[in-house]
């Protein structure tokens, strides 16, 4: 019956985590996957989320189903941290929000939903994604029906942005074409356009007309700042675009495995947004019916309570510490075990990842040879980068690079 079923790739990222699982070696790192961990290399549960479900567990609260579109006060705080009181959108009515299944089940919502009301200037349903981007974002697209293309965005040589090429794209594509911005962090090359930038970006896609579709999955994560990470989402709603704002909470809370998140659609006016968000609960009714509540009582727990809320930025603020002065440690220990090599792009790059420049074939020896596990396109989960760790990464980059 399913002769003709043949055995499909390993994901690019969580693949790794199963290579890495079944590798017997002691000293095994996993920088794959950008998953916090501690200095010990343990994974972290925040204190505010402990706290948190302390709270829950002693309300005794049932399990019913939560709404279609989620939990009020989840949706309203989770709308709150990212778009604040940006050009009022919120106190007018006008945001739409859902919960969503993490990041990933955010932007699949709002693929479908581009894909059956978004009047697409080309026939194929485009999306501009920059290059590189999140490996998942291509997949999830095509799976809505949504054609993934490129634009612009790393430049190999400065191993910073190409901003130059990146307007030059954004500028030739079809008036109203449906553009992908990661808010913040970059995922995966750490790479962010400055504030200045970030203002001609917005002037260009406003005159374009093109719709920002907004990846927001490490906010808080790329300056341990939640409002200055949130600056370009804002930015675009003050220059009046309507933008689409997918969260995560799996990075900033350490929430991974609850796949909570959120979806935002910034409209012009309130009949607007409720007739959005119909259509999105017809649509998340068909794919999953309602969202898991226990990831969302957490988030609404930290979000509405002062006190929880305060440690929530301060612990986020300790882990995006704790990776920037991980980078500072690499770049010593690659000059320690010898390296000539100019690795001050680690620094110089922002939030979980770093693109470190490392060959497709580096990559390769550094998993054969010293079980380092990271993405072919030389990625690395700077989250995984510990005390522990960071000397033996050293020498085995080193040890690769070294020709
Ligand atoms: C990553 O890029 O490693 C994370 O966003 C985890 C994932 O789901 O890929």
């Amino acid at each position: 019956l399913w002769a003709h079923v043949q055995q499909g790739p390993p994901d690019p990222i969580l693949g790794l985590t199963e290579a890495y699982n079944k590798d017997t070696f002691p000293n095994k790192v996993n920088l794959g996957v950008g998953a916090y961990r501690d200095d010990e290399g343990k994974p972290h549960v925040l204190q505010c989320v402990t706290e948190a479900e302390k709270r829950l567990l002693d309300a005794h609260l049932n399990k019913e189903y939560a709404s279609i579109q989620g939990p009020k006060d989840f949706r309203d705080a989770s709308a709150k941290l990212a778009l604040a009181d940006a050009d009022n959108a919120l106190a007018e009515g006008r945001v739409t929000t859902v919960q969503s299944i993490s990041g990933t089940g955010g932007l699949r919502v709002a693929g479908i939903f581009l894909a059956q009301f978004y009047n697409f200037p080309n026939k194929d349903r485009a999306i501009y994604l920059p290059t590189p981007t999140w490996s998942n974002h291509l997949p999830i697209f095509r799976a809505c029906g949504i054609e993934p293309r490129t634009y612009s965005y790393y430049d190999k040589n400065t191993c910073g942005l190409d901003f130059k090429g990146m307007m030059q794209d954004l500028d030739k594509l079809e008036n109203g074409s449906v553009v992908l911005l990661h808010a913040c962090a970059q995922n995966p090359t750490g790479v962010d356009p400055t504030p200045e930038q970030w203002h001609e970006i917005a002037t260009l896609i406003k005159q374009k007309n093109h719709l920002p579709v907004f990846d927001m999955a490490y906010q808080g994560f790329a300056s341990g700042d939640y409002d200055k990470d949130a600056y370009a989402v804002r930015h675009f709603c003050e220059q009046g675009m309507l933008p689409f704002v997918i969260q995560s909470y799996s990075k900033n809370m350490g929430l991974y495995g609850e796949r909570v998140g959120a979806l935002n659609v910034v409209t012009t006016d309130p009949q607007q947004a409720s007739a959005i968000e119909s259509q999105l609960k017809i649509m998340i009714r068909a794919l999953y019916s309602n969202p898991p509540i226990h990831g969302a009582r957490i988030v609404a727990t930290v979000l509405n309570d002062n006190d929880l809320h305060a440690l929530l930025l301060k612990e986020t603020h300790a882990m995006a510490d704790r990776i920037t002065s991980m980078r500072t440690r690499l770049v010593e220990e690659l000059a320690k075990a010898g390296s000539k090599l100019d690795w001050s792009h680690i620094q110089r790059q922002i939030g979980m990842f770093c693109f470190s420049g490392l060959t497709e074939q580096e990559v390769q020896e550094l998993i054969s040879t010293y079980h380092i596990y990271l993405t072919k396109n030389g990625r690395i989960s700077m989250a995984g980068v510990s005390s522990g760790n960071v000397e033996y990464l050293a020498h085995a980059m080193h040890a690769v690079t070294a020709h």
